[in-house]
């Protein structure tokens, strides 16, 4: 097991990075759709919006640690066969939109939360509010952050859909190279 970046592989750290992030993502967008089927004023409604501040918030944290590990696993492994340059600079940037995604989707979240002025617990912890209390700032920030988590399905679905493309159909190593090793 290699945690760095091998010619043919992610290091180990980014494929487990990766595939935790796809999990707590979904946990994420789980718990606030679940939240909205549950009756207004219920404890069951709180929690669920709980759990939505606190696994966001495990994303921002996490996506740090995987920014450290992506610049310290060396070379991004090459994807064989080689894909033309206009396929790289658009992946490229497809990742670059995950990470503004990763980081400003919680940030959003965070400021929203502060304008309401409701707490926001992270492992029982009170965090630190980040601006006043401005309720129609609140509206705006919520209405920001609802619509970018819209459009994260589908940034999310294209994405997986590309890796997917390239696996099955132009049966390159992209996807293998974000998968743990067989041995
Ligand atoms: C990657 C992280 C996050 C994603 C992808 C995400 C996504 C979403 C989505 C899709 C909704 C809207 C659901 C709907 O349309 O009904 C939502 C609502 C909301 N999120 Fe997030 N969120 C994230 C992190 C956070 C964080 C860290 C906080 C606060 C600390 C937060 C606070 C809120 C609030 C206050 C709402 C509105 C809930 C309501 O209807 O009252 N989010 N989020
Ligand atoms: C079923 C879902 C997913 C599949 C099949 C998938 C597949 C892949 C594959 C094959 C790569 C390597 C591409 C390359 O090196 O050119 C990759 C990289 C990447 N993926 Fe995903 N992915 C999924 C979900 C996600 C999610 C939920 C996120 C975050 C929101 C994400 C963020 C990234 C990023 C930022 C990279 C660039 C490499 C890095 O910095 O780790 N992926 N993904």
């Amino acid at each position: 097991m290699n945690c760095r970046n091998t010619n043919d592989r992610y290091g180990s750290l980014s494929i487990g990075m990766h595939w935790l992030m796809l999990l707590l993502l979904t946990g994420v967008y789980a718990v606030i759709n679940l939240h909205d089927l549950v009756p207004k004023g219920s404890t069951l409604r709180a929690d669920l919006k709980t759990w939505h501040f606190m696994l966001g918030l495990s994303v921002f944290i996490l996506v740090a640690v995987r920014l450290a590990t992506r610049l310290f696993s060396g070379p991004v492994p090459r994807i064989e066969p080689e894909l033309p340059a206009w396929q790289e600079r658009l992946s490229a940037l497809a990742h670059l939109a995950l990470y503004v995604f990763m980081i400003g989707m919680p940030v959003l979240g965070w400021f929203a939360v502060s304008a309401k002025g409701d707490p926001v617990v992270f492992l029982g912890r009170q965090l630190p509010t980040l601006i006043g209390h401005d309720k129609s700032l609140y509206e705006s920030l919520k209405d920001i952050h609802e619509t970018i988590g819209t459009v994260g399905y589908f940034l999310i679905g294209l994405h997986a859909a590309a890796a997917l493309f390239h696996h099955y159909v132009m049966r390159d190593n992209t996807l293998r190279r974000m998968l743990p090793a067989r041995h």
